[in-house]
């Protein structure tokens, strides 16, 4: 835990390369998971100046970047084919166009943008994304179950996923797969994760599926800096670590390496005006 600027990053790189080194560990055994491409592509090079090409297999990436790997090796498990196509956003947002016409639903009353940020929500926030769709009052979003309905089951045919279900399939291929979840289990038996505080709940999901079997999890994180809450990110997540894993050790880096004293202090006085953090 530490604050921006600290060497939460260097920290991470310098433990994964530290392990390669010192510990023996083939760097395959060791999982860097970033929050951006930007982020994994730093820590690629940092990891391969300090340790050489034996960093090749080790793997660094950003979840998205992992579940792809992941699904096209295994994925055939939940009958997607290696050469499955991915949705970026404008792909999406013409399905769930394509969707509101074959339900007959008036894109006037029911903006494809936010159906698509409904779906998302659903899919990032809840076990059974259809909850999401049914707690609620609001016609609108209610509606928009038929839409997530249809949406799921063209992806499923067209072979296709979009950005969220990177990740929901590939928490699936692990819990429905034994086989399949002991393998990537075994296989990390060091998994790191960088902006710990941004994971959302299906992210955080996926970290303990991973770490299932050796439960060997080290995190770098901020708990004043989750940017990310918009998207899903529950800073519970950072928070409670200690409870979800027993026996973790937290340690505190409280030195800044990158800002002169005068601009922590103006950052410090910003954050001390933040809301209490409420978890209703
Ligand atoms: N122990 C150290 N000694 C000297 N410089 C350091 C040390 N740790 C980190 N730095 C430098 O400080 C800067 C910030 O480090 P780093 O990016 O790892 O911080 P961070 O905590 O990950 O920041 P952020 O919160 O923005 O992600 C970098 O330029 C890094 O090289
Ligand atoms: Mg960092």
């Amino acid at each position: 835990m530490a604050g921006a600027g600290s060497g939460k990053t260097k920290t991470l790189t310098a433990r994964a390369a530290n392990i390669v080194d010192s510990l023996d560990v083939w760097p395959g055994n060791i999982l860097c998971i970033t929050f951006t491409n930007k982020a994994a592509r730093e820590m690629k090079e940092r990891i391969h100046a300090a340790v050489g090409p034996g960093a090749e297999s080790m793997w660094i990436h950003t979840f998205h970047g992992m579940c792809v790997r992941i699904l096209r090796s295994h994925g055939d498990a939940l009958g997607y084919t290696r050469d499955f196509t991915i949705y970026d956003t404008s792909d999406s947002l013409r399905l769930i166009k394509r969707c509101l016409g074959a339900l007959d639903m008036d894109e006037k009353y029911f903006p494809p943008k936010t159906m698509l940020d409904f779906i998302s929500r659903a899919k990032n926030h809840y076990e059974k994304p259809a909850e999401f769709f049914r707690e609620t009052e609001d016609y609108v979003r209610r509606r928009a179950y038929d839409v997530y309905a249809l949406y799921e089951e063209e992806q499923r045919d067209a072979n296709a996923m979009d950005f969220d279900n990177l990740l929901l399939k590939t928490i699936e291929l692990l819990e429905k797969h034994e086989d399949v979840r002991l393998y990537y289990g075994n296989k990390f038996r060091y998994v790191m994760v960088d902006e710990y505080q941004d994971t959302n709940p299906a992210q955080y999901k996926l970290i303990r599926l991973l770490c299932s079997v050796h439960g060997n999890i080290c995190v770098v994180g901020d708990d004043d800096q989750s940017i990310y809450g918009w998207r899903g990110a529950d800073i519970r997540n950072i928070l409670e670590f200690e409870q979800d894993f027993p026996g973790a050790a937290t340690i505190r880096l409280e030195q800044n390496y990158r800002s002169y004293g005068n601009i922590l202090n103006a950052a410090n006085t910003v954050i001390s005006h933040n809301l209490p953090v409420s978890y209703t």
